[in-house]
């Protein structure tokens, strides 16, 4: 019996969350040597409301001794402030990525040939994109010193070699796997903790000869992104530049709404989320797109139970319902049928059953 950690949080998390569940309902059908127990918890500005704390101690309990942690998405105009000392939301998610080491976080940015003509780029530069980005999620200017003294501010980029080290194998790794190649992303034309991380790319590099490395800067790949997104295959970047360059990434898939994430890391439990936020202006609206989080769940399988061809099915049944132009209105386009997040949930798991 697996164990998972159910975390919905705040705005359309338990919308989507709710349309994962169903899913993972439906492949526990199919495959019986596959069985769950759900426990929930609270986490971000629901978490605030009830226990005064984004990040209860119970919730991390729940998690540390579950198999894999499924979370919705956390935040919200509620709980906004800009108090140096304030409670938010986003702490729990900060926290919770800490608690369980998580220091890899693994953004496939794939294109659905169904959904080519919903992104803004023209679908010319779309052909073989198939990209990873590999994010440093636990270290950097996310987790380095803040303050505010006086009318000053600032936050510190602060990296160590193994910390760098350990993400960068992660993306040799999969790239051993996929292309064969990696774009390692700094600054290190102006930051010292970029110019470390270069030579650690470079020393990494020793061990995987077969493998291709490039080292980019931040600002060229931004723009490369758009010029010419199929030169890529694995970006392995700091904490910040990937999340900026993954919500960047995301649309070229056409919305946001698309991107799954897996976050691995060294004490053996994972988190799977989407990779979009918590969208409180389409709240409650039953209007969001459950697609990200439904393929955060076929990435649990892979990577957390080692369960590649239930996986498979779900990514089919996804494809097969786009390629059948069911969409949400984050993707609708002319002639294709606009479909609601408990509607995406259900054509999903229809296909599910039928494979
Ligand atoms: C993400 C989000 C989070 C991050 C926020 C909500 C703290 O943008 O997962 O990409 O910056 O890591
Ligand atoms: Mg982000």
């Amino acid at each position: 019996m697996r164990k998972l950690a159910l975390l919905a949080g705040d705005g359309i998390g338990p919308e989507i969350i709710k349309e994962a569940l169903n899913v993972l309902d439906a492949i526990s059908d199919k495959s019986p040597s596959f069985q769950y127990e759900v426990k929930e918890a609270l986490i971000g500005g629901i978490a605030i409301d009830n226990t005064g704390t984004a990040l209860p101690k119970e919730t991390v309990e729940l998690c540390k001794d579950s198999d894999a942690v499924l979370l919705g998405a956390v935040g919200g105009p509620k709980w906004d402030n800009t108090d140096p000392g304030g409670v938010r939301p986003e702490q729990g998610l900060l926290g919770i990525r800490k608690e369980l080491g998580l220091f890899a976080n693994l953004r496939p940015v794939k294109i659905f040939d169904a959904l080519i003509d919903s992104s803004t780029l023209k679908p010319e530069y779309l052909k073989d994109v198939d990209i990873m980005v590999v994010r440093e999620l636990t270290g950097g200017i996310y987790f380095g010193e803040r303050k505010r003294v006086g009318d000053r501010a600032y936050d510190t980029c602060d990296y160590t070699f193994s910390e760098i080290e350990r993400l960068l194998r992660i993306g040799f790794d999969l790239a051993g796997k996929r292309g064969g190649k990696v774009h390692s992303i700094d600054k290190a034309n102006v930051l010292e903790s970029s110019r470390l991380w270069r030579e650690v790319a470079v020393k990494v590099h020793a061990d995987y000869p077969e493998i291709e490395l490039s080292h980019m800067l931040v600002d060229n790949c931004a723009m490369q992104l758009i010029r010419n997104p199929a030169q890529f295959d694995v970006i392995a970047t700091s904490n910040m530049f990937g999340d900026i360059l993954s919500d960047e990434a995301s649309m070229l898939t056409g919305s946001l709404g698309m991107l799954a994430s897996a976050s691995l890391g060294s004490k053996g439990v994972s988190l799977y989320e989407p990779s979009h936020g918590s969208a409180p202006d389409i709240a409650g609206q039953n209007i969001a797109n459950p697609i990200a989080t439904i393929m955060s769940v076929s990435l649990m399988l892979r990577y957390s139970f080692d369960l590649m061809y239930e996986a498979d099915i779900i990514d089919k049944a996804i494809e097969d319902v786009l390629d059948d132009r069911f969409r949400t209105a984050d993707i609708m386009e002319d002639g294709a049928t606009k479909v609601t997040t408990a509607e995406m949930g259900e054509k999903i798991v229809a296909s599910i059953k039928k494979q």
